[in-house]
């Protein structure tokens, strides 16, 4: 696009302005809506960062989402359930892309109760603006579940996570599996369903993601870690969505499954290092401070 500068007459080159995808709820099985947002990766890419609302008897929110994301995140959770109707909201763990909408959301669904923990609780609260109000919480473990009216959703350790925290969830109505950290990958753009996404794409990226989120996998001795892998397809999932990568159906479920059960013992994926730093600053016209 050009502008004229109407001192000069003379035409000036202005660039595009980043097109970032729309991202839109998605109706992803019976009562449930994917609220996904996209954060730009490598050029053509993203990551996504999204959480569940539920339509259980007793509404659910599962996750909150980050801070970045918070006046779409709201509208898009609001244009799904009325906030005043939700009961429930499931706190998988405290990192800030998923806890991050919280307080607003508290605010504005007074009837809503958080599904946390203990650990959660005590994280959170190092940091008063995200701190838990103690009479809004339940707190719940893997192994445990609860009623939201019409169904049971069950808590369980993913095979995936970064932090101690964390539990996903299993809505035994749907079969909708909430996996949380684990089967992350980029998009590229409103796209998703893990067929959708290009074949090479969902390879490199799935084994970057989940290596670079539980790196102790290196530590793992595959058959203790397969059996907990194993425990978490046995509930035999018929949708898995999750905070970074597509929603997994069919094949690509037992196949997401494999390949964190292949981690185990395996070395750590290099992350980018320095020298994307270096391409990002660069990008950006920023120089990197002189090394002493
Ligand atoms: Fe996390
Ligand atoms: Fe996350």
């Amino acid at each position: 696009m050009t502008i004229t500068d109407l001192a000069t007459n003379v035409q000036i080159a202005v660039p595009a302005a980043p097109t970032h995808p729309v991202a839109k709820p998605q109706l992803i099985a019976p009562d449930t809506y994917l609220i996904p947002n996209l954060v730009p990766a490598e050029p053509g890419t993203y990551v996504f960062v999204s959480s569940l609302v539920i339509l259980a008897e007793e509404p659910i929110v599962v996750d909150t989402g980050a801070p970045l994301h918070r006046e779409q995140w709201l509208r898009n959770v609001s244009s799904v359930v009325d906030l005043d109707d939700v009961r429930w909201v499931f706190l998988s763990h405290d990192d800030g892309d998923h806890l991050g909408n919280m307080t607003p959301l508290l605010e504005q669904a007074p009837k809503a109760k958080v599904i946390a923990n203990f650990f959660a609780n005590e994280r959170a609260f190092l940091e008063p603006d995200r701190a838990l109000p103690l009479d809004r919480q339940v707190w719940l473990e893997a192994g445990t579940s609860f009623d939201a009216g019409d169904r049971r959703l069950h808590l369980f350790r993913p095979p995936i996570f970064d932090g101690p925290t964390t539990r996903g969830l299993y809505d035994e109505k749907t079969g909708v599996m909430w996996a949380v950290d684990s089967f992350a990958a980029l998009t590229t753009g409103a796209v998703y369903e893990a067929p959708d996404l290009p074949p090479d794409l969902y390879d490199e990226t799935f084994t970057l993601f989940n290596s670079m989120i539980s790196p102790w996998h290196q530590w793992l001795a595959p058959d203790v870690y397969g059996r907990h892998v194993d425990s978490v397809e046995a509930m035999r999932p018929t949708t898995v969505a999750n905070a970074h990568g597509p929603v997994l159906r069919g094949s690509f479920i037992g196949g997401a499954f494999d390949r964190v059960r292949a981690l185990a013992g395996k070395p750590v994926v290099p992350s980018p290092g320095q020298e994307t730093l270096d391409a990002l600053l660069a990008a950006a016209k920023v120089q990197p401070p002189a090394m002493a």
